[in-house]
């Protein structure tokens, strides 16, 4: 660009990885809305820092008050591949979106309902499923809390 070159390179955590890879990169403390994906575009004589990351940043699984029902947890289990994609397997999540054991509106049937199929977070990135039924929402909820007490067992 007027006589200069740059080699410009997108860099940060994306892909498949950060979505279906939940627990491998959920090690490394990478986060949903926590580290930033950048466009860096170097040149011969380029003086720009590179922003500093957040450090890395571990979901913290939330103690509720919410008793899970293993048998709709159980089916549950199956529904919840139609969220695998971006909050990853067995609900951890690898920095695509947020780790549902950690998320508060997962224990109230109310606001839970308005995201995933009101579409509340839609202009968000989180898809809105208009044809989920009352009894599929309830199960996922059994779920993903389901996931988060056994991380919060495993917690010393
Ligand atoms: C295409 C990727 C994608 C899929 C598939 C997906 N989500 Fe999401 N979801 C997101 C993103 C991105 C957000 C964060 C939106 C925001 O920043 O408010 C989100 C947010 C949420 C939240 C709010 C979390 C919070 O902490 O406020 C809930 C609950 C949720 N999703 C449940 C589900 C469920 C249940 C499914 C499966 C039926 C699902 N999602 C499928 C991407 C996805």
């Amino acid at each position: 660009m007027n006589g200069r070159q740059y080699v410009a390179i997108l860099v940060g955590w994306g892909g498949s990885l950060a979505g279906l890879g939940g627990p491998l990169s959920a090690a490394h403390g990478w986060a949903y809305g926590v580290h930033k994906r950048y466009l860096v575009a170097f040149s011969l004589d380029g003086k720009a820092a590179l922003p500093v990351q957040p450090p890395p940043t571990f979901a913290a699984p939330l103690k509720a008050e919410f008793t899970v029902n293993p048998a709709l947890a159980q089916a549950g289990t199956e529904l919840y591949a139609r969220c695998v994609a971006c909050h990853g397997p067995g609900a951890v999540a690898g920095g695509m979106a947020p780790d549902l054991r950690a998320a508060f509106v997962v224990t109230s049937a109310g606001q839970f309902t308005r995201i995933v199929r009101g579409g509340a977070r839609a202009a968000r990135g989180m898809p809105a499923y208009a044809d989920i039924t009352d009894q599929e929402l309830t199960a996922l909820q059994h779920y993903i809390r389901q996931q988060a007490e056994v991380a919060l067992r495993q917690k010393p």
